[in-house]
Formats: C-alpha cells, sequence, structure tokens
C-alpha cells in the first residue's frame, strides 16, 4: 500500500509549486520504453456467457466510422476560433474577468491573449494525442490478460477505436493546427503507472474508468465550448466511441470486485485517487505558459482563481465519480474513497448518470 499521508497530502492544490517541479525533462527522444511483467492469457472457454459484454460488442461492430470522412475540407483559422469561442462563452474581452494588475499579464493585450488561446489549443489537442496513444496500448494490453472472451472481443474493437482516434487527433493537429507539445509529465507518469501494474483489473481501472471516464468529460466540455465545425464533429464521433469504452470499464470491474478482499479494494481506491490528482495536475497548462516565456509559477497561480477554472475543473471528474459509486470503490474501506473526492471537491457528481446506464447496457 501507499504512504496514506502522502497520498493525501497531495489532494491539497494550494502547493503549485511542487506540482510545477514535476516536468518531462525528456522532450527530445522519440520513444518512450515502459517495463512490465505481464502473463498473456488464453482462455479455452469460448461461450458467451457475459451478454451485457456482447451487447457492447454488437454496438461497437455496428458503430465503425472512417476518419477519412470528417469534413477535413473545413479550414481552420486558428486566431479566428480563439475570438468566437470567448464570445460563444458571454466573455467581454479576451482576458480574465479579474484583477490582473501585480500578475505577469498585467501588460498583457489582445494580442498576447490570441496568441495564449493559439498556443493552448495546440497544447489541448497535443494531449488528447499522447492520451488517445495510452488508450491504444492499454487496451490491447487487456485484449492479452483479460480471462474472459467475451471481454477480449469487445477490446479488440476499443483498439480499433483507438488507432483511429490517435489517426485523426494527429490529422487535425499537422493540418489544422500550428504546434505540437510533448506529453505533459503528469499524464506520463499516470500511463506509465498503468502500463507498469501487471494486474490486468488495474489496467481497466487506470484507462477506461479514469483517464477515459475524464477524456469522455473533457470532449463533452470541449464540443459546447468550441465554434470550430470540424473539430466539434471530430470530437462527438470520437465521444460516441468513449462512452462505449467507459462502459466497458464498468461492466467488466463490476464483475470482478465481487471477487475482492476488502484490502484489494482499498489499493484500487487508493489508485483511483493518485489517477484523479495526476489528471487534475496535467490541466494546469504549464508548458504553455513555459513556450510563452512567461514565469510558470505566477501564471498558474493567477488563473487557478478564475471561476472558469473551476468548473471547468470540477466538470472534468463528472464521468468518473458516478462510475466509481457504480463499482462500490466510494464506500468501501470506510468510505476512503468518497473523503478524498470530498477533499478534491468533486463528490457532488456522485449521482450523476453512470456510463453504464447512460448506454443502457447496465
Ligand atoms: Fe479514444
Ligand atoms: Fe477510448
Amino acid at each position: 500500500m501507499r504512504n496514506n499521508d502522502e497520498l493525501i497530502g497531495r489532494a491539497n492544490l494550494n502547493d503549485v509549486d511542487a506540482i510545477l517541479s514535476i516536468t518531462n525533462t525528456d522532450t527530445e527522444s522519440r520513444f518512450h520504453d515502459v517495463g512490465a511483467e505481464v502473463d498473456t492469457r488464453f482462455t479455452w472457454d469460448y461461450e458467451r456467457a457475459r451478454p451485457r459484454l456482447g451487447k457492447l460488442y454488437e454496438k461497437a461492430k455496428n458503430t465503425q466510422w472512417n476518419g477519412n470522412d470528417l469534413p477535413w475540407h473545413i479550414d481552420v483559422d486558428q486566431e479566428e476560433v480563439v475570438k468566437a469561442n470567448a464570445l460563444l462563452a458571454g466573455a467581454s474581452g479576451l482576458a480574465p474577468q479579474m484583477d490582473l494588475a501585480d500578475t505577469p499579464f498585467a501588460k498583457w493585450s489582445d494580442k498576447e491573449w490570441i496568441e495564449f488561446g493559439v498556443e493552448s489549443q495546440n497544447w489541448t489537442l497535443s494531449q488528447f494525442l499522447h492520451g488517445e496513444q495510452g488508450a491504444l496500448v492499454c487496451t490491447a494490453r487487456i485484449v492479452e490478460t483479460v480471462p474472459w472472451i467475451d471481454a477480449k472481443y469487445y477490446a479488440s474493437t476499443q483498439v480499433m477505436d483507438e488507432a483511429r482516434h490517435v489517426e485523426v487527433f494527429s490529422r487535425y493537429l499537422d493540418e489544422k493546427l500550428s504546434g505540437h507539445y510533448p506529453i505533459n509529465a503528469h499524464l506520463q507518469l499516470l500511463l506509465d503507472d498503468i502500463i507498469a501494474d501487471s494486474r490486468w483489473d488495474m489496467t481497466y481501472l487506470g484507462m477506461q474508468i479514469m483517464v477515459e471516464g475524464l477524456a469522455l468529460a473533457a470532449f463533452g466540455f470541449i464540443t459546447q465550448m468550441t465554434t470550430e465545425p470540424l473539430l466539434k464533429q471530430l470530437l462527438k464521433n470520437v465521444m460516441a466511441d468513449e462512452a462505449r469504452h467507459v462502459a466497458f470499464g464498468v461492466l467488466s470491474l463490476q464483475e470482478f470486485y465481487t471477487q475482492l478482499s476488502a484490502s484489494e479494494i482499498r489499493e484500487r481506491q487508493e489508485f483511483a485517487f493518485e489517477a484523479a490528482v495526476r489528471m487534475r495536475d496535467r490541466f494546469l497548462q504549464q508548458e504553455v505558459w513555459e513556450r510563452m516565456g512567461v514565469d510558470v509559477g505566477a501564471a498558474v497561480k493567477v488563473l487557478l482563481q478564475t471561476p472558469e477554472r473551476d468548473m471547468f475543473q470540477s466538470m472534468l471528474f463528472s464521468k468518473i465519480v458516478p462510475n466509481c459509486r457504480k463499482l462500490g470503490l466510494l464506500d468501501a474501506a470506510d468510505g476512503w474513497l468518497r473523503q478524498r473526492f470530498t477533499e478534491l471537491g468533486v463528490i457532488q457528481f456522485e449521482h450523476w448518470e453512470d456510463t453504464a446506464e447512460e448506454l443502457q447496457v447496465a
């Protein structure tokens, strides 16, 4: 088990400097290797014993799409998108509505805020791209390790989905945006933790429940907030797939967790909480400030105080929390995870619809 106090202490966002001290120092290399000792599991039990996974598999086969069919002819003017999105959000200007005197932004005009908006698009889509590759490799791992034939079938469709997601985000970045960012250090650490764990259910918890649960919420948020029609369509297509992926995690773990002891469940709670903290920390956009030559610590501290930030941050957990409740992770072990999610300020989502119900495969 992890050191409890250290883990709990990290829920505190006041220590921004500690969060920012974790950076990606390996941005030049073309590859990143993670070791793992994993058993590949064959099953000779081909009986279709899990009808809910079977239903999901049929849905997946019937709703495949081709990334080439997206409206790629649409031109994207990133600066115009920044301005139009601000208008849609009802903002009166491009700067946050707060007193910026004595901050790194005191002298910023619309020009700098537009540049920030453009870089922010490049950064966000880059992180989505890297996260999608994480989903691709994790799900290929599940095909090998999960013991149930219905889950192997379903996971194979998800591998195809994730390849398509990597492909469309990569193409969008190359053809429509103006720069790439390396993977954020917090996201990389999280993916490394998931991949390094040899237990097959931990791959699901880390990827399908936590990373993809967050992605589903983030894509939904951005679909509503963007005025760019190509990105809107792309995200709508990707989200339809992601909802199935999260439901796959919920259905599989719901069954498996009934066999675990209290101390094994507690390990899953800790894993989920650690993943939640890493995901929250990855959204500070520290690499954008670095690239723009702004004092990163000072910039982040200012932007954490904007009201939009709070709303965005907690919305990201709107899928994770109900799905953890569905899995029984909130209240097991004396409500350890409920307490942690309360401290993170995200427990209010617990009674939102879980993703298996939403897809009517529960
Ligand atoms: Fe994906
Ligand atoms: Fe996915």
